[in-house]
């Protein structure tokens, strides 16, 4: 797939003031500073699309990412250029944040995702550099609950080394076999090193022909 275009939207404070649900839609979501932003913006090679910081917390709101791709091998001017939108949400587990905030936060996440009738997938982004979490074990298994589809997009792998990074990878998911039956798919990324990009849009335009 080939991106053509991305551009900011907008940012909704509630699912009901979200775009149109008129095409396929992909969120990501995961602990606070895991490298949610970074992660769009390398998928869409835009370094400036979703706003990054080194402070945790950065991302508060609900936003709209505007994506036209083309699959591959398709000429620019042909017909099948495809529209969808891609969603950075505001990340959990940040500490600095009080009891109101979080149960805040809970709910417009939880309505977003089990309500959103155009959301194709989440992408739920887990550290690489560590072993399995109980906030992000706790999150994937209310998402099951909640019958939301998700991948895990491992983040950083450029900042361990490879062997470290896989022995991480299998401990989340050995985690999740004493609950889970069928694991997710799982991407092992680096926005550093643009590494996991060409899995990720193949796995998006596939969704999006289904
Ligand atoms: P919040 O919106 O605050 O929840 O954070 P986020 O999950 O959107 O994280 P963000 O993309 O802002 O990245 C957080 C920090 O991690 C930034 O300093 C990024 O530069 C860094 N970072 C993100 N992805 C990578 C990566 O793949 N490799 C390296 N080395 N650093 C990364
Ligand atoms: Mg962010």
């Amino acid at each position: 797939m080939i991106i053509q275009s991305a551009t900011y939207l907008i940012s909704s404070p509630d699912y009901t003031k979200c775009p149109k649900p008129d095409r396929p839609e992909y969120a990501f979501i995961g602990r606070s500073n895991v490298g949610k932003s970074s992660l769009i913006n390398m998928l869409c090679d835009n370094h400036k699309l979703a706003k990054t910081s080194g402070s945790p917390g950065k991302t508060q709101l609900i936003n709209h990412f505007d994506i036209k791709s083309l699959p591959d091998g398709e000429s620019p001017s042909g017909s099948r250029n495809e529209a969808w939108y891609l969603v950075d949400l505001p990340g959990y587990g940040f500490a600095k944040v009080s009891q109101s905030q979080r149960k805040q936060w809970e709910k417009m996440i939880e309505n977003y995702l089990r309500n959103r009738e155009n959301l194709i997938n989440v992408f739920v982004l887990i550290d690489s550099r560590h072993s399995p979490q109980k906030l992000d074990l706790d999150f994937v298994n209310q998402l099951g609950e909640w019958e939301v589809p998700f991948c895990l997009a491992f983040t950083k792998a450029d900042k361990e080394t490879q062997k470290e990074v896989s022995k991480n990878v299998k401990a989340f998911l050995d985690a999740m076999r004493k609950t889970w039956q069928f694991l997710p798919r799982n991407f092992v990324t680096s926005a550093e090193k643009k590494m996991g990009r060409d899995k990720m849009l193949q796995f998006i335009e596939a969704c999006n022909n289904e």
